[in-house]
């Protein structure tokens, strides 16, 4: 470039232009050779850090489609380690060190695919429930695909009571049979979601095919005690997208795969990054974060400033494939356009870390407490 400068310039003699151009053309070529060793350099590092990032995939199959997780870990699952389990991995060993840290983790393939097949067809789970079977449903006012608002599908989110700041969804019991002849029915206005049914309680006669499905029995019980019956030890989720709940964390440790579908799309935020710049406030809004609720785009950053620094971490799940989510990492989850069922265990966290992130939510140790609660905020 110094060199094509130098020729246009027409008060410089011939010679200096010829000089011009080869100090040129030997800067240029500098360049290139310190350029060609950045890239040497960077390709260095990035292999390390592919090694790094393999290493954090825990026991991945040996060779085989690795380099391809490898891209794919870095296209859709930012900072999201993948685990991988065999029938003779240490179950507790590979999982522990995440729940520990508190740190999600995807398990890809957890469940194979024949063992999902019970899942594809409603006819087969009626069957087993039987007519008489109610569940919780929730509804929400179909989004139009047409507007940007709704580019990520119907928002479920809890309405506030006029007058209060009290919250709640839009949630009606219905029978299993009417919910499942009116789910997938894109020409109302109403969107239903069947979202966090009680297994246990509401549809008993599932847990036997959640059992057939399950992935490795240690995983789930690796990941902490069964809650106590009062707080569903088992939920599903089975709606057609597209949709979209609100961001919100919850107080127990959450792993829920994909059994049918479509996919489901977690944006998570860790509980620093969420208690730092999302406003939260306990006292108020309870598990939820209205600062990403209201209209689900980025426009809230104007009421919210400091939510722009809020960097989330995505992680899409397939069916078959299963997310850890600790306890207080805020969450909101996207199903795609499709009939999507997932199944989630909720576990028991160990005291002593929820004790400490609730710390960081509350500037104190109590928050749980109801009066510690009170002076939140
Ligand atoms: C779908 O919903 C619309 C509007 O509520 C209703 O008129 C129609 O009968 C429903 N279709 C089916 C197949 O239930």
């Amino acid at each position: 470039m110094g060199g094509t400068k130098k020729s246009n310039d027409v008060s410089t003699g011939s010679i200096e232009k010829e000089e011009s151009v080869e100090e040129g053309l030997f800067f240029n070529g500098t360049i290139l050779t310190l350029a060609s060793i950045l890239v040497i350099l960077i390709g260095m590092l990035a292999s390390q850090l592919g090694d790094i990032v393999t290493t954090i995939s825990v026991l991945n199959s040996a060779g085989k489609g690795q380099h391809e997780s490898r891209l794919s870990r870095h296209a859709d699952e930012r900072g999201v380690a993948g685990v991988t389990l065999q029938q003779d991995t240490d179950v507790a060993a590979t999982i522990t060190p995440f729940v520990d840290r508190n740190e999600p983790f995807v398990c890809r393939t957890c469940i194979p695919q024949s063992r999902l097949e019970y899942w594809s067809n409603d006819a087969a789970m009626l069957e087993t429930v039987g007519p008489d079977a109610e569940i919780p449903v929730r509804f929400a006012k179909r989004a139009l695909s047409s507007t940007a608002a709704s580019s990520s599908g119907t928002l479920f989110r809890r309405l506030v009571t006029p007058g209060t700041s009290k919250s709640a969804y839009d949630e009606r019991t219905m029978r299993f049979s009417e919910f499942l002849a009116a789910y997938d029915n894109k020409t109302s206005e109403d969107h239903l979601y069947g979202a966090q049914i009680p297994i246990v309680t509401h549809l008993p006669q599932l847990i036997d095919p959640i059992r057939a499905s399950a992935p490795l029995g240690t995983l789930i019980e690796a990941l902490g005690p069964t809650p106590p019956m009062n707080h569903k030890p088992l939920s599903m989720y089975i709606g057609y997208g597209p949709l979209k709940t609100q961001t919100h964390y919850d107080s127990l440790e959450n792993f829920v795969c994909v059994m049918s579908g479509g996919m489901k799309t977690f944006e998570l935020y860790d509980p620093a990054t969420a208690s730092l710049y999302m406003y939260i406030n306990r006292k108020d809004e309870g598990n939820g974060a209205s600062v990403f609720d209201n209209t689900g785009s980025k426009d809230s950053h104007h009421s919210f400033p400091l939510s722009k620094y809020a960097i989330s971490t995505r992680v899409s799940l397939s069916p078959g494939d299963c997310l850890y989510l600790p306890v207080y990492w805020y969450h909101s989850v996207e199903s795609s356009q499709d009939r999507t069922i997932s199944i989630n265990w909720w576990r028991m966290p160990e005291r002593s870390k929820m004790m400490d992130l609730e710390h960081i939510f509350c500037s104190h140790s109590e928050a749980s407490t109801t009066a510690a609660r009170a002076t939140c905020h």
